[in-house]
Order: structure tokens, then C-alpha cells, then sequence
């Protein structure tokens, strides 16, 4: 259960807060509480830090303290080890970008929402096993796209996807328009260029844009 103070209690719920869940590279920890702010002013509610840098744990931990409006998770999570770590730094819930029988364990026993990384059916079918309804699918772009979540949209409808890597303003709506999609997952809004130039006007700028990621027809 997030600490963030919202409804949240699993995993559809984040999916749900808002089109897009920022993908955030943290470089330096005091740019994480106001690149939160900005989202939540954009009306992006959500965030995902990713484990890739040492400010990351810090990064988490700040949001998590001084921005509570915001869903705050961690991303590029690979193994359990990691996974602890990240909700001890605040982690309200946990993304990885694939599964193993590890980790699988650990988000069956996980008192945080997760959003497990699938790439292929067998992966899918694993989860769906052990009761995982709400997935990530990465990398969408490269791993077959919107026609690939289309297609296997018939043979597994009961699970939600969150199609993330490679997806920009341009092809993010081919995907929310597909009944298995709830949002999608994207470093746009983020840039690292934008974050080390303390531009977080931009940043509220471009999460105000997702407003626009309609689903199409
Ligand atoms: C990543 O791997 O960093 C995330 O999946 C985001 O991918 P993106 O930079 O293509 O949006």
C-alpha cells in the first residue's frame, strides 16, 4: 500500500491515475521533489523512478516525504534485493522490466502494488498463474507494438497492459485506444537534458500535453 495518502489499492488503480506513468532517471536528488511537483501540477500523479543512478533511493525517498499527492514508484527493479530496498526508500510500488521466478515470488508476498515487465505470451501466461493481472509490456516498441497487445488482446483479455519503451506523444494513443491498455509508460515528459537544466516548467508543460492522448478510434 502507497504511503502517498492516495486511494491507491493495487496495481489497476495507478494504472488508471493518469495516460502516461513518467519513466524518471534521477541524476541529482535535488531536482526530485520539484520534478514530482511539476507532474502532479501538469495533472500527472504518478511517477516512476528508475534504479539506475545513486540518487535514485534518495530521489524516492524525498518524493516520498515532501510530495504525497503524487503515486511514487520504482522502476528498473531486478531482483527482490533491489525491490526491498525501494520500498524502504518509499516506494508506494515496484516495476520491473521482467520477471523471473524470483521475483515472481517476491510480488506474491509483496505488500506494494507491482507492475511486472512482460515480453511474450509464456511470460504473460507465468504471471496471469500466479493471479498478475495488471503488466507492463516492454520493450513495446521493439517487442512488436501496438499489433502485438492487439493480437494477444483475444486469446488473454483479462489482463491490462502498460506498453512502455519507445512510446512518444506520436504513438502513444494507437496504443490507449486498445481495450488492454490503461496507460502507458515513457521517459518524454523527463528528458534528462530538461531535468539538468532545472527546467521544470517544461516538465509541467509536457505532462499538461497527455491531457490531449485521447484514445483514437
Ligand atoms: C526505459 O527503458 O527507460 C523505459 O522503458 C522508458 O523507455 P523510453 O525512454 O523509450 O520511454
Amino acid at each position: 500500500m502507497s504511503d502517498s495518502g492516495r486511494d491507491i489499492h493495487d496495481i489497476h488503480d495507478i494504472m488508471g491515475l493518469a495516460p502516461v506513468i513518467p519513466v524518471v532517471t534521477v541524476e541529482d536528488p535535488e531536482t526530485a521533489v520539484p520534478l514530482a511537483r511539476a507532474l502532479v501540477d501538469g495533472g500527472v500523479p504518478t511517477i516512476e523512478v528508475t534504479l539506475r543512478t545513486p540518487a535514485a533511493l534518495e530521489a524516492l525517498r524525498r518524493i516520498a516525504a515532501e510530495v504525497p499527492e503524487i503515486a511514487i514508484g520504482a522502476g528498473t527493479v531486478l531482483d527482490p534485493r533491489q525491490a526491498d530496498r525501494a520500498v524502504d526508500a518509499g516506494a508506494g510500488f515496484v516495476v520491473t522490466p521482467g520477471l523471473t521466478p524470483s521475483l515472481l515470488r517476491w510480488i506474491g508476498e509483496a505488500e506494494v502494488p507491482c507492475l511486472p515487465g512482460v515480453s511474450t505470451v509464456s511470460q504473460l501466461m507465468e504471471a496471469l498463474e500466479q493471479g498478475i493481472t495488471g503488466l507492463k509490456f516492454f520493450p513495446a516498441e521493439a517487442a512488436g507494438g501496438a499489433p502485438y497487445l492487439r493480437a494477444v488482446g483475444g486469446p488473454v483479455p483479462e489482463v491490462t497492459f502498460c506498453p512502455t519503451g519507445g512510446i512518444t506523444p506520436s504513438n502513444a494513443s494507437g496504443y490507449l485506444a486498445l481495450g488492454n491498455v490503461a496507460c502507458v509508460g515513457g521517459s518524454w515528459l523527463t528528458p534528462r537534458e530538461v531535468l539538468a537544466a532545472g527546467d521544470f516548467a517544461e516538465v509541467t508543460r509536457r505532462a499538461r500535453e497527455t491531457r490531449q492522448l485521447a484514445p483514437t478510434a
